[in-house]
């Protein structure tokens, strides 16, 4: 059923969380052996947190970035990555037969793990940021992150190749808003025919609030995830099983 309304449709977009790169080996944030049960998000994951110790939470970040450097994209990334690049109205890839309509695929991910970057993934919106990329804490200059790739980072905190104060990971913590680029092209994407959200425990807004959105505008709404969610009574299809087994069977 859900391969048949994918099949069928013009506008794909495809919201994911931390379940998507679990298979990878990066760990989630609220299942059984989530993130959030042996750290709390106000100690690591907040403005006023950088501001208490820097130190403490570099170091976190720095442990984060080495788990998920010796991480791979799995079955799940590597699907989402060929549907953002075909057409599946007769099955050729992106680049044959340029006169037929192309599917609109959009990837928005709350995932900073850049595992979908990596799977070659095209339209992707990183709603939480990279933790490949940093920025200024003082936003000087600009304030555009860069990208820092470098396992492990020399003593942490890192500096601001600008200004010399202390660097930050480009990732969005609580209490901060989104980008507002990413939050309108989120947005725009809701108007679509088919809205799968996938791996994501959809309780963090703005994001959770993207399929009751799209749901609104008409789209068939599914959701891949391991167990319920708030998502899964609302959605027209819920299915529950691992995103690396569900959408290469897709
Ligand atoms: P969570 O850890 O909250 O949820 C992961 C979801 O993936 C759960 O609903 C699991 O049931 C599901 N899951 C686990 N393994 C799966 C698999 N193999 N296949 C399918 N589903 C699976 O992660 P997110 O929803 O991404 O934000 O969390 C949202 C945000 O909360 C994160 O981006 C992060 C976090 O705090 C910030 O840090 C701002």
């Amino acid at each position: 059923m859900l391969a048949a309304r994918i099949r069928g449709a013009a506008r794909l977009t495809i919201l994911t969380g931390a379940g998507v790169s679990a298979a990878s080996g990066v760990p989630t944030f609220r299942g059984p052996e989530g993130l959030w049960r042996q750290f709390r998000p106000e100690d690591l994951a907040t403005p006023e947190a950088f501001a208490r110790d820097p130190r403490l939470v570099w170091e976190w970040y720095a442990w984060r970035r080495e788990k998920i450097a010796a991480c791979r994209p799995n079955a799940a990334h590597d699907v989402i990555a060929r549907w953002s690049g075909v057409r599946p109205r007769n099955g050729a890839t992106q680049g044959s037969d340029p006169g037929t309509e192309r599917l609109k695929v959009v990837v928005l991910t709350q995932n900073v793990d850049d595992l979908h970057v990596r799977a070659g993934t095209r339209n992707l919106v990183r709603l939480h940021g990279s933790i490949w990329e940093l920025s200024c804490w003082n936003r000087c200059a600009t304030g555009a992150a860069w990208r820092d790739e470098r396992v492990p980072l020399p003593e942490p905190p890192p500096r601001c190749p600008r200004c010399g104060g202390l660097a930050r990971p480009a990732v969005v913590w609580f209490g901060e808003s989104l980008d507002a680029r990413d939050v309108g092209a989120a947005v725009e994407a809701t108007e679509c025919d088919v809205f799968l959200t996938v791996g994501t425990s959809s309780v963090v807004y703005p994001a959770a609030g993207l399929v009751h959105r799209a749901r609104e505008r008409g789209a068939f709404t599914a959701e891949v995830n391991l167990d319920e969610t708030p998502a899964s009574s609302m959605v027209d299809l819920a299915i529950h099983g691992p995103a690396e087994e569900i959408l290469p069977a897709l």
